[in-house]
């Protein structure tokens, strides 16, 4: 198995990016931002100046001149010269004007927030769309710790699709996973994604209530850090 890390996941220090751009092999950084707007032409706007701000400190170059290209099912990727991919991997999830955004250079990455106080037949959405022992173990439990233990059954898939970019329709139903202490834990991966050596998923205590994250990390992890972004209106 990949190595536990030691690092707390609910201390969220307000940073600005420039001061902890030096990302190490197995490191993955996670950022909490908070601003934006539900409007699609806004909220647009938003999250490409928000990644180009991220990701221009990581490789210390000119926000604006940045390039972003889409492998063949939209997963976003930073482009070099030639339109390839390069360093830094990324993936963004938002959900209400939330972000969260993970960068690492050695790990492949995905993430998925939800608002865990969304109102949801969790039991009906489990028996139609999870593998027969994930359903069950949502039905014995009494509403409130179903509704979050399917939320993080579901939050791990999605992360899981985002981080192999296959995106999820056809693609969620082929993960399984048991939650072992606090984490989801891969139970059945497909094929392309290897073995559950390979990933690693945890599920984190985000700065602000009313919200749930699972990211996914495909690589050899050894350390995550969290941050809130300064002045994250961009
Ligand atoms: C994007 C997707 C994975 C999740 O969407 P969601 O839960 O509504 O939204 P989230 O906030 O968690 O994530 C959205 C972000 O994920 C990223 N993303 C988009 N496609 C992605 C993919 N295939 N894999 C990983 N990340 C992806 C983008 O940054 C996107 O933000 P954007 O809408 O500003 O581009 C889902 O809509 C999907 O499955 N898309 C794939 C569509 C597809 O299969 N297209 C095939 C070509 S027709």
């Amino acid at each position: 198995m990949i190595p536990v890390s030691s690092t707390r996941h609910d201390h969220w220090p307000l940073t600005n990016p420039a001061d902890v751009a030096e990302l190490a092999d197995g490191e993955v950084h996670a950022w909490w931002c908070v601003g934006g707007s539900e409007a699609v032409v806004q909220r647009r706007r938003y999250l490409d100046a928000l990644l180009q701000r991220l990701l221009g400190a990581y490789v210390d170059e000119d926000s604006d001149a940045l390039r972003l290209g889409r492998e063949e099912r939209g997963r976003p990727f930073l482009a070099d010269a030639h339109g390839k991919p390069r360093s830094p991997d990324f993936n963004l999830s938002d959900s209400a004007g939330h972000s969260l955004v993970l960068v690492s250079r050695t790990l492949r990455v995905g993430v998925d927030v939800e608002r865990s106080n969304r109102r949801l037949r969790h039991r009906e959405l489990a028996e139609r769309y999870f593998a027969p022992e994930e359903a069950a173990a949502i039905n014995a439990m009494d509403d409130e710790a179903g509704k979050q233990h399917f939320l993080q059954l579901w939050t791990a898939k999605e992360a899981a699709c985002k981080a192999t970019g296959t995106g999820l329709g056809g693609h969620m139903h082929r993960w399984a996973f048991a939650i072992n202490e606090g984490n989801p834990t891969p139970r059945n991966i497909p094929d392309e994604a290897g073995t559950a050596d390979d990933w690693r998923f945890l599920t984190l205590k985000l700065p602000e209530d009313g919200f749930l994250a699972t990211i996914a990390l495909r690589g050899r992890f050894e350390r995550l850090r969290l941050f809130r972004l300064e002045d994250s209106g961009t």
